[in-house]
Order: C-alpha cells, then structure tokens, then sequence
C-alpha cells in the first residue's frame, strides 16, 4: 500500500510522528510550515528525524510533485494532526497547497481519505465541514482518546489514536488493547 502522510499545525504532532513509526507501507510525507513550528514546539524531534522516516518527502507548496495529480498511484492519505483551517479547505474543494490538493485528488479517486482533527470546543462551522467531508467519503477520525484500555502513560493514549488510524487503514495492529481482550 502507498500512505500519503499529511501533518498539519494543530497540536498533537506526536500522533503523526508515531504513526510513521508503526506504518510498515511505502510512506510519503507532506508537512505544512506550522506543522513544522509545532514539531520543534511539543516535541524533541527535528524536522529531519521526521522526513528520515518515510521514504519521499515534499514541501507543501510543490504543487508539481506527482502526488498533486490523480495520475499518480497512492491507496490512502492521512492528515493527522488535521487543522480545522486545512480541514475546512478540503471541505470546499480548496487545494491550494499540496496537502489540500492530495485530498482532493483522494476523493475524486474515491480513495481512502482519513482526517484526525484536533480541537476544542469545535464550532458549527467546523461540525459542518466534518459532516460535508463524511458524507462525502471521508473518514473523520477526531484525536480524541479512549481510557477503556486503562492507560498509563502518555504514549498509551497515542497509540489508541495511532491503532484507530490503522484500523482505518485495514491495517492489523496490536497498538492497543480492544475492548474486552485479555
Ligand atoms: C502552537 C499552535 C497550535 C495550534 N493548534 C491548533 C489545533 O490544535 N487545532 C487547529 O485546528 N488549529 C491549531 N492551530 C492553528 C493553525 O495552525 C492555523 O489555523 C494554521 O493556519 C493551520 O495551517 P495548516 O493547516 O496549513 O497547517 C495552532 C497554531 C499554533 C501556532
């Protein structure tokens, strides 16, 4: 399978940094300028452990990358975390910017298309965009973390999201621990 990654300057980049750590596909990655920001901010990576993760990168403003056309063979793209400024881009067909574009070159595919926003309260207009984007195909997959498998620490409350986001992917994982499995 070929992953488009998307990260977008929302909080909770570590979710798309441990993703790219457990995606065993072939990954292409796209990060925005605040994106960029909020890596040095919340965590301790550079940006270049972040691209040594996957195997091509682009910048966000390459709207002549090959990812930028429906010509190109990609199965899925996840934008995670996903701004609500970008989400609300994809959900009036705006694409300008690759990340954007990929999105909308996803759903006119009708490929996989999966948003992991990040935000809180959420206005109407943002619950409208989400409802606008799942109605038409897109899986809408809030960073909002579970403590059914009794978490501990951190790391155990992003793999919930990171094991949601591969179950999405029809992607078998062990990131955390089901509902009633022993
Ligand atoms: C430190 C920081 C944290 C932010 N966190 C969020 C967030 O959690 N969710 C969100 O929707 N926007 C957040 N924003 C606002 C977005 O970064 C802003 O809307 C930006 O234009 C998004 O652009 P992008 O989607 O191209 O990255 C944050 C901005 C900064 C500087």
């Amino acid at each position: 399978m070929r992953v488009v990654v998307g990260i977008t300057g929302a909080s909770g980049v570590v979710y798309a940094i441990s993703l790219l750590k457990n995606l065993d596909e072939k990954k292409y990655l796209i990060m925005s300028e605040t994106a960029k920001k909020i890596i040095m901010e919340e965590t301790k990576h550079s940006i270049s452990d972040v691209q040594a993760l996957v195997d091509e990168c682009y910048e966000n403003n390459d709207l002549f990358s090959p990812l930028a056309s429906g010509s190109t063979r990609f199965d899925a793209v996840v934008i995670v975390p996903c701004s609500l400024s970008t989400l609300s881009k994809i959900a009036h067909g705006i694409g300008d910017n690759l990340i954007t574009r990929v999105a909308a070159v996803c759903m006119k595919e009708k490929r996989k298309l999966i948003l992991v926003p990040r935000e809180t309260p959420i206005n109407t207009i943002h619950l409208e965009n989400m409802v606008k984007l799942s109605q038409n195909g897109a899986i809408i997959l809030p960073a909002m973390p579970a403590f059914y498998h009794k978490p501990k620490k951190i790391d155990d409350m992003i793999d919930f999201i990171v094991g949601k986001i591969l179950d999405a992917l029809d992607i078998k994982n062990d990131m955390y621990k089901r509902w009633r499995e022993e």
